[in-house]
């Protein structure tokens, strides 16, 4: 039997989220709902052309809710509405399951703790980066053993959206947070994996971060072009720095290094490193080092002194023994949805949870943490870079949870 979920905010990531559902059999999207009626005609266009049931349709995303055959929300809104929505869908007793995207307050982080612990309905966030293949591949070799004692991770998002300068006319909300804030804004996609392999809420948390913003470039020189310099939308100022750099201290000792970068031209990275006592895997060096396994080769300098160097192995040749059993089982499947899979696995997982009446795989305490960064960076970077502490969303409980606090087949 199909869980029947209902979508709120239908722009161009509920169109990825809807193609990658086609192929879901788990998932019935049992209704729709957007402030724009365009964008409710697009999505039932996209329905109709599918050959697929059509959704019942709402403007009004509290009469979403109220429907009673929705099992569940997803909420893929412009980043302000995330929390609020998915509050009051707890609070509706559904699961709510909501895009990425980082916090304005923590005060609305404990809103949406206190919403979940209260109704015992999960949150999730729809972190698909997760789901990857390596991200997943490199959490079960570190399970394994193989990088030894964690110790130090990076990730990020760097990813030229320069384009968004021009975004700022029409009022498009990423391109707003871009204009009044300067933070990093968008910390999940690589901060999501790291924390799951770092078993953050789960005998380890997030201490405090202090964090770093170099001056404005990108933004303000595409929209010079674009523009001219017009006294308007040419010569519009952006408090976001280009780089942002951000240090995370753990509780057991482990430090992680996030980079925001969506103003300068360069190749999509999310910057992936994950490091242990024995191995270290990197994604913009497309490599993995295991002592042991990869290659150490002793050679002499010029005055015939020997020294030690590490090779890269291609992170290829470890998917055939390590990849994850997720992984494994979904590519059985055919890895359908976008983002190479990712976004099939991220639904099925919510899908799956609700299902069995089992709390998400990535829960409230996650949604909480990962967020909580963005507001707290924007502390630091106002505070001139000084150390800020996370709030504990767990009030302790990360002390004694283990793993096993979620459970099923696409647990984390
Ligand atoms: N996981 C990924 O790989 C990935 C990729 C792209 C975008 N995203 C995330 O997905 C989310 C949406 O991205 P997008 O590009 O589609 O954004 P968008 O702003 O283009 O679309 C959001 C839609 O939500 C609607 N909306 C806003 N407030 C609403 C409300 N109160 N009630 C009903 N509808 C409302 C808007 O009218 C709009 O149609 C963002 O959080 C973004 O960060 C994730």
């Amino acid at each position: 039997m199909a869980v029947r979920l209902g979508i709120i905010g239908l722009g161009p990531r509920a169109e990825t989220l809807v193609a990658a559902m086609r192929d879901l059999p788990l998932i019935e999207v049992a209704a729709i709902c957007d402030i724009v009626p365009e964008r409710v005609e697009k999505m039932l266009s996209i329905f109709k052309r599918d050959g697929k049931p059509l959704p019942r349709t709402y403007a009004d995303y509290h009469d979403l809710i109220a429907d009673t055959s929705v099992e569940g929300v997803l909420v893929p809104t412009s980043w302000n509405s995330h929390l609020a929505i998915a509050t009051e869908a707890m609070e509706a007793g559904k699961y709510a399951g909501i895009e990425v995207g980082g916090a304005s307050s923590i005060d609305e982080l404990w809103g949406l703790v206190h919403a979940s612990e209260r109704t015992g309905v999960s949150c999730m966030m729809l972190e698909n980066c997760c789901y990857g293949r390596n991200e997943l591949m490199v959490m079960n070799m570190v399970r394994k053993g193989l990088f030894g004692e964690l110790v130090y991770a990076e990730g990020g998002y760097e990813h030229d959206l320069s384009e968004m300068a021009l975004a700022v006319e029409s009022g498009n909300e990423r391109a707003i947070h871009n204009r009044f804030r300067r933070c990093d804004l968008y910390p999940t996609h690589q901060l999501g994996p790291i924390a799951k392999t770092f078993d953050i809420n789960r005998g380890n948390r997030f201490l405090s971060l202090t964090s770093s913003a170099t001056k404005q470039v990108g933004f303000e020189a595409r929209a010079a072009a674009h523009y001219g310099h017009d006294g308007k939308w040419g010569d519009v100022r952006f408090a976001q720095g280009d780089v942002v750099t951000t240090v995370i201290k753990c509780a057991r000792g482990e430090n992680i290094t996030l980079t925001h970068c969506v103003s300068l031209p360069r190749p999509y990275s999310r910057h992936a490193r994950i490091q242990g006592s024995r191995g270290i895997w990197s994604e913009d060096c497309k490599g993995i080092y295991v002592e042991g396994v990869s290659r150490r080769e002793t050679l002499l300098d010029i005055a015939g002194n020997p020294y030690e160097e590490c090779h890269w192995d291609p992170v290829e040749k470890f998917y055939e023994e390590y990849d994850h059993p997720i992984w494994r089982e979904y590519a059985k499947s055919g890895l359908v949805g976008g983002h190479g899979g990712m976004d099939g696995l991220v639904l099925s997982a919510f899908a799956d949870a609700i299902r069995d009446g089992r709390p998400t795989p990535i829960d409230v305490y996650d949604v909480a943490a990962w967020m909580a960064t963005t507001t707290l960076s924007e502390q630091s970077i106002a505070l001139g870079s000084a150390p800020v502490a996370y709030p504990d969303f767990t009030n302790g409980k990360w002390m004694t949870r283990g793993r096993d606090a979620t459970s099923g087949r696409f647990a984390l």
